[in-house]
């Protein structure tokens, strides 16, 4: 990019700050229109909550401002890379993205659209996309290398689909060619694709796997999401309500760079809310797993309304006699503690010693204000950003780090 060009997408920051999210769904919109085989690919459901329109300008955005030094970037570009790669997108893809973003760009600036400008943008895109398209090739490589890998989507046979909670309910995936599954980090997620009748269309949704790598089959645990001021999710009641033992899904390889560091004998802390522990129990399962040779603390926070949502309750339990083992459950029933149980919301100053342990790991999961209150706190008490990880059930929202 020359220095002029660098300068003319500068100028567009004050006007991608406001009205970012107007001009990603335009470009939704727009891209929809031309191109509706796109809609098999994208979650539609993330369209309509905006979730994605959200992300995509917060991307955009951060990509003008560091447009001197987009390196900077790299850890977004590479949590997107395991996204993408999750949805089996290809370097074919790009053109056509970015044939609708420059053309969206255009029509909602109108007349400040200059031709210098939308040139500018074009060599952006262009240069945006090489980075991305080059690392999800990366992603692809060692997706396919790895024992019983692959890239792209692979049928697999729901063996066992198992209640763990009033809620939640996990599903056993295997192969249905009878093949290995490569291992994964636990952490990484999946993405299942069903088809949808209401809507005509294919649709993707990523689940986090549940199990410890076991090279024969992943288990993904699923909340039925139950609208009440919204419709109710479309893919989690499919699985609950259709899919049963027997049935063959689509599924993608294990991606996702929220992951337990396996090398590090350091304490961990897993804090949870509601359905956010999947990723949390296939971490725990791991260092159980391993007998937990090193011997490392762990520290078990988990909240959610009731027993009755409590998934995993049982294996926890049984969990109990490890020494390494600590655990806090709170419940949201205000009142007295129960003998197992806190009542009301997650309170990690209410359990410090548990928490604050010297040189800790922390892996947080549930919806974003969870993850940020806690977030917080970690910080507030000394806790090191590095030291904290999280992740987020949807489209990026949050920028902690
Ligand atoms: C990395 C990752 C890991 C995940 N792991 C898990 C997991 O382990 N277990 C799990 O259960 N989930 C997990 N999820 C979430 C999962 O991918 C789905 O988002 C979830 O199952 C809901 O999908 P759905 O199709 O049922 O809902 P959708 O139909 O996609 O709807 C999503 C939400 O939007 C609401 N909505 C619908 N219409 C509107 C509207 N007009 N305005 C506003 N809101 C609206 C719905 O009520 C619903 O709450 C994970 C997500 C990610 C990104
Ligand atoms: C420079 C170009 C691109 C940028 C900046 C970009 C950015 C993003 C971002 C920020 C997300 C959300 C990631 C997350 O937080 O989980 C995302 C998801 C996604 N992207 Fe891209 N992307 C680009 C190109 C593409 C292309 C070419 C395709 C293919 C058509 C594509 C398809 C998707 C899909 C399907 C999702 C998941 C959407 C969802 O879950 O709702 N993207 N992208």
């Amino acid at each position: 990019m020359t220095e002029n060009q660098k300068e003319l997408v500068k100028k567009t920051i004050p006007v991608l700050r406001e009205h970012g999210v107007l001009l990603t769904s335009h470009f939704y919109n727009r891209m929809f229109e031309h191109n509706p085989e796109l809609k098999h690919v994208f979650n539609m459901g993330n369209q309509k909550n905006k979730k994605q329109q959200t992300a995509l300008a917060m991307t955009v955005l951060a990509y003008a401002e560091h447009i001197e030094d987009p390196g900077v970037l790299l850890p977004v570009i590479d949590s997107i890379g395991h996204k993408h790669t999750s949805l089996d997108i290809r370097r074919d893809h790009y053109p056509i993205v970015g044939k609708h973003l420059i053309a969206s760009i255009k029509e909602v600036l109108g007349d400040d659209a200059s031709d210098e400008l939308l040139e500018a943008w074009t060599v952006a895109y262009q240069q945006l996309a090489e980075l991305m398209a080059g690392h999800e090739q990366d992603i692809y490589d060692q997706k396919t290398i790895r024992k019983g890998g692959w890239a792209g989507w692979r049928s697999f046979v729901v063996q066992r689909k198992i209640k763990e909670s009033e809620e939640i309910t996990s599903f056993y995936l295997y192969p249905s060619d009878g093949g290995a599954v490569s291992d994964f980090i636990p952490g990484q997620y999946l993405s299942v694709r069903l088809f949808l009748p209401e809507l005509n269309l294919l649709q993707p949704r990523q689940y986090s796997i549940s199990s410890s790598p076991n090279g024969m089959y992943y288990r993904i645990s699923v909340k039925r999401e139950a609208g009440s001021q919204h419709p109710d999710g479309m893919i989690s009641n499919r699985l609950h309500q259709f899919i049963q033992e027997g049935d063959i899904v689509e599924v993608s390889a294990p991606a996702g760079n929220f992951v337990l560091d396996v090398n590090s004998d350091h304490p961990k802390v897993f804090i949870s809310g509601g359905v956010g522990q999947t990723p949390l129990m296939s971490m725990l399962e791991k260092l159980i797993s391993n007998d937990n040779a090193a011997g490392v603390p762990i520290t078990w926070i988990h909240g959610c309304r009731s027993e009755a949502v409590h998934a995993f309750k049982d294996r926890l339990e049984e969990l109990a006699n490890l020494d390494c083992l600590k655990k806090h459950i709170f419940y949201d029933i205000p009142g007295k503690d129960g003998a197992d149980f806190h009542s009301g919301w997650v309170d990690l100053s209410m359990i410090k010693e548990d928490v604050l342990m010297p040189e800790s790991d922390f892996y947080i999961c549930g919806p974003a204000p969870f993850i940020s209150k806690h977030y917080q706190f970690l910080l507030q008490n000394g806790v090191s950003k590095k030291h904290i990880h999280f992740e987020e059930f949807g489209p990026a929202s949050l920028q902690l780090n």
